[in-house]
């Protein structure tokens, strides 16, 4: 059965709402009084937004208010493509953030349709938490990063408050997962990600990684 979250993320209402409304108040609320992760995301802004000649996949984009600030910044070929599931999330991306250098396509983060080895950067923000199956998501995040590639993800962690008694059951009836500290740098270290760098703000994680490049024989 569908998760009150999942159905929220495929209701056109909640879609148009979405990023000037839900997602500020939710990046907000992950610092609970603080403003770390608001700070820590405009600084990830600026850096997944710095020029350069990228190809980019922006998973589970939602309405392409990532993908579109990412593709602000590419020169030369440099493309950012969004993918996600929900048609009200990509109807809404397409007429907001639809510049030259995005594109978005409906996909299944468990599948996605490019063959290994193709981007420069995987990011999936504020997304995971809201898979029922995640882990198989973030494999196929670094199936189809290029060797020498960096992943990115936004997601919940497990904190001194999310571990009171009853938070993480009655959270996780509307479908939202929080992870423990070590699950998702130990399923991208699984995957052979290197330089795994964990922040941990209020109740998110931000981890960023690279794919390595295959050593070449002497
Ligand atoms: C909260 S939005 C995140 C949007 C954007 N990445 C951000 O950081 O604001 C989560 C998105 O994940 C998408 N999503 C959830 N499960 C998915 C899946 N299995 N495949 C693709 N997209 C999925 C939802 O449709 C929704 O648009």
């Amino acid at each position: 059965m569908e998760s009150i979250s999942q159905r929220l993320m495929r209701n056109a209402a909640f879609a148009e709402i979405y990023e000037h409304l839900w997602r500020p108040t939710f990046t907000r609320l992950f610092s609970l009084g603080g403003r770390a992760t608001e700070d820590y995301d405009r600084a990830l802004r600026a850096y997944l937004s710095r020029p350069g000649d990228r190809l980019v996949l922006d998973v589970a984009c939602g309405p392409g208010n990532y993908t579109r600030r990412i593709a602000d910044g590419l020169t030369g070929d440099g493309r950012c493509i969004g993918i996600d599931f929900s048609a009200p999330m990509l109807a809404r991306a397409a007429r907001t953030n639809a510049v030259d250098r995005a594109a978005f396509l409906r996909a299944d983060a468990h599948a996605i349709p490019f063959g290994d080895n193709t981007f420069d950067v995987v990011t999936c923000l504020a997304a995971l938490y809201l898979i029922p199956d995640p882990l198989p998501v973030v494999d196929e995040l670094v199936r189809v990063t290029r060797p020498g590639g960096e992943i990115v993800v936004f997601t919940s962690v497990a904190t001194d408050l999310t571990s009171l008694p009853g938070v993480q059951r009655t959270v996780g009836l509307s479908g939202f997962r929080i992870f423990d500290e070590d699950t998702i740098v130990e399923r991208l270290r699984a995957a052979g990600v290197v330089d795994v760098e964990q922040t941990i703000t209020g109740q998110g994680q931000y981890v960023l990684g690279v794919k390595p490049a295959p050593v070449m024989p002497a």
